[in-house]
């Protein structure tokens, strides 16, 4: 089973992936890391040399790459990764694939963002005022598709722990 986690940046994806490929004993991929590991940039630093678009069109080339390999594993995906393009429809044509979106408010993500906005190339102009505004804006353009997803998970003020046993209920 290939369990792919979506949600805006901040909803912990990446942390919670870790955890539940840890407690499923399977591998754990996380989307950005494996494009930051084939271009050898920082998601941030191929943004600023190449732009949006090439990143979108690489982060679904690296998608379809590790949707195609076999086993079982929890895919981290970026914020992003749903929204453009096939993607969505590639995820949810795998059979074997479940797609779960860690939904958080935000006021959530804004909490979790403000501190990491230089390392995050699409909110690093944003100020710290402007941020709940313009949080709000995308996750209204972005909930389209990651309310699409077989399952939703809310993760306001639930630990590590308990949003992992939430989404092990659900399988
Ligand atoms: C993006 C989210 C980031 C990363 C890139 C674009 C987005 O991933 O892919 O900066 O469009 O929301 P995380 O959600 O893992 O931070």
């Amino acid at each position: 089973m290939k369990i792919i986690l979506l949600g805006y940046m901040g909803s912990g994806k990446s942390t919670i992936g870790r955890l539940l490929s840890e407690r499923l004993a399977t591998s754990f991929i996380d989307l950005d890391a494996e494009i930051e590991e084939r271009v050898n940039l920082s998601v941030s630093q191929y943004f600023e040399r190449f732009g949006e678009l090439r990143f979108r069109k690489l982060e679904r080339e690296v998608l379809l790459d590790i949707l195609g390999r076999s086993g079982s594993m929890v895919i981290a995906t970026g914020g992003g990764t749903p929204c453009y393009g096939d993607a969505l429809e590639q995820m949810k044509s795998h059979s074997d694939a479940v797609t779960i979106y860690l939904k958080a408010s935000i006021a959530t993500l804004t909490d979790r963002l403000i501190s990491q906005k230089d390392s995050r190339p699409l909110i690093q102009q944003i100020t710290s005022t402007e941020l709940p505004e313009f949080i709000g804006k995308h996750l209204f353009e972005r909930s389209h598709f990651y309310l699409q997803a077989d399952h939703v998970v809310p993760i306001d003020a639930k630990d590590q722990q308990a949003i992992s046993e939430d989404i092990l209920a659900l399988l």
